[in-house]
């Protein structure tokens, strides 16, 4: 895919931090949002103002259709995944609750329950996963207490690409009573999502990856029966003369003016997502990660990350090549293949810990729904070559 702005040609392979290039109907609905529907949505009541609340209004409903959500009401928008989990897990956990989560999870769940442990005195559980990022549905029934009031599963690992079991897991927590907070930043746009049929009460979306939408778009869907306490306190537009935040949603939970050009485009991000089929979109990003890995195979020294070829998996492949540092690797397909990937420990060390790239980290490359089969050729090319060289 052409970087026409750069003049070259860049083959990008790092959808999981976030996509691109968006579909160009994505780009027009931001320009036109700002030239026609700039105003400030739910402030005011001139003509501008109802079409920006529109706009909001339509995105919301572009999502229910996604994730069959019966009142697009229930979800409340986020500028990213980071703070739709925080606005999940402040909101719900109080001090005494424990939580089991897994440890696949990304530091934007790590961290805000780290600082609640410290903060106020909750208690977390991380369930094992194994090597491939897989994890024992007994071990999540064994890990439960009584204090146990939250359940949170990564639905597909940002370095392995496992897909976890979200109905089975749901099932066990219904039965004991516990939330279910699905963190959906890899699978949102490329793995089907039913909350209803699924049993989630809480689902945090990123807008930027998976959903073809603009940084700074994201959101969090709340099971009409939960009652969160809000991240933010502020303006909403709605019951001015009140101190305390207005309980109606989505104003509870949207404080301040709203991303009205980034949710314009988001509303056709999702469209584009429907209009393709989440099934065709899975399907063909996981063929392109077999050809990726069948690619990559040969390579000396080259250690795949998770699932094994032909079991099911997300669009990343992660791997690490013996005596080769990830970052120089990322480094040289930059700048000598114009292959964009990502190398490191990607905001998640427990799932590298289950790997065991702790002490390596991994080059992370990852599709999407432009990624061709020429792309995924070239990087397993450029790394057959790259290792040939240090082998020399
Ligand atoms: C599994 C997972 N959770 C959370 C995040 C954070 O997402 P965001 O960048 O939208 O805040 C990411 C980002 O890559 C992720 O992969």
């Amino acid at each position: 895919m052409a970087d026409q702005n750069q003049g070259q040609s860049v083959i990008y392979l790092d959808h999981a931090a976030t996509s691109w290039p968006k579909p160009p109907a994505v780009m027009e609905a931001v320009i036109q949002a700002m030239i026609n529907d700039a105003a400030n949505p739910g402030r005011g009541s001139h003509a501008m103002a109802v079409r920006a609340s529109r706009v909001l209004f339509d995105t919301r409903k572009q999502l229910s259709r996604l994730f069959n959500i019966k009142n697009p009401n229930d979800i409340a928008f986020a500028s990213n995944t980071t703070m739709a989990l925080n606005m999940a897990i402040k909101g719900w956990l109080k001090p005494g609750d424990h939580v089991i989560a897994t440890s696949v999870e990304h530091n934007s769940v790590r961290r805000p329950l780290y600082y609640l442990e410290q903060k106020i005195g909750i208690q977390v559980t991380y369930i094992e996963a194994d090597e491939r990022g897989n994890i024992k549905l007994e071990d999540v029934k064994a890990s439960i207490r009584p204090q146990t009031t939250l359940l949170i599963v990564n639905h597909s690992s940002n370095l392995l690409g496992t897909i976890l079991p979200i109905a089975d897991i749901a099932d066990i927590a219904s039965k004991h009573g516990i939330k279910l907070l699905v963190d959906a930043a890899q699978s949102a746009g490329v793995l089907p999502i039913d909350v209803k049929g699924m049993g989630i009460h809480m689902l945090a979306f990123p807008g930027h990856k998976g959903l073809l939408g603009p940084q700074g778009t994201g959101g969090l869907y709340i099971d009409p029966e939960l009652e969160l306490e809000p991240l933010l306190h502020g303006g909403t537009g709605s019951q001015s003369e009140a101190l305390e935040q207005p309980h109606v949603r989505p104003d509870r939970y949207e404080a301040g003016t709203q991303n009205t050009p980034g949710l314009a485009g988001l509303r056709m991000g999702v469209q584009h997502v429907l209009n393709e089929g989440i099934q065709n979109i899975h399907t063909k990003e996981w063929a392109l990660t077999q050809r990726l890995m069948e690619g990559l195979l040969p390579v000396e020294g080259i250690r795949l990350l998770g699932p094994e070829p032909g079991e099911q998996r997300t669009g990343i492949v992660a791997f690490h090549v013996e005596g080769i540092d990830p970052s120089e690797l990322s480094f040289i397909l930059d700048q000598h293949y114009n292959i964009a990937v990502r190398a490191g420990f990607h905001c998640t060390p427990l799932a590298h810990a289950c790997a065991g790239t702790s002490a390596t980290g991994a080059v992370r490359a990852s599709v999407g729904i432009y990624t061709t089969e020429a792309e995924v050729d070239a990087l397993a090319e450029a790394i057959k070559e790259i290792a040939l060289q240090y082998r020399a």
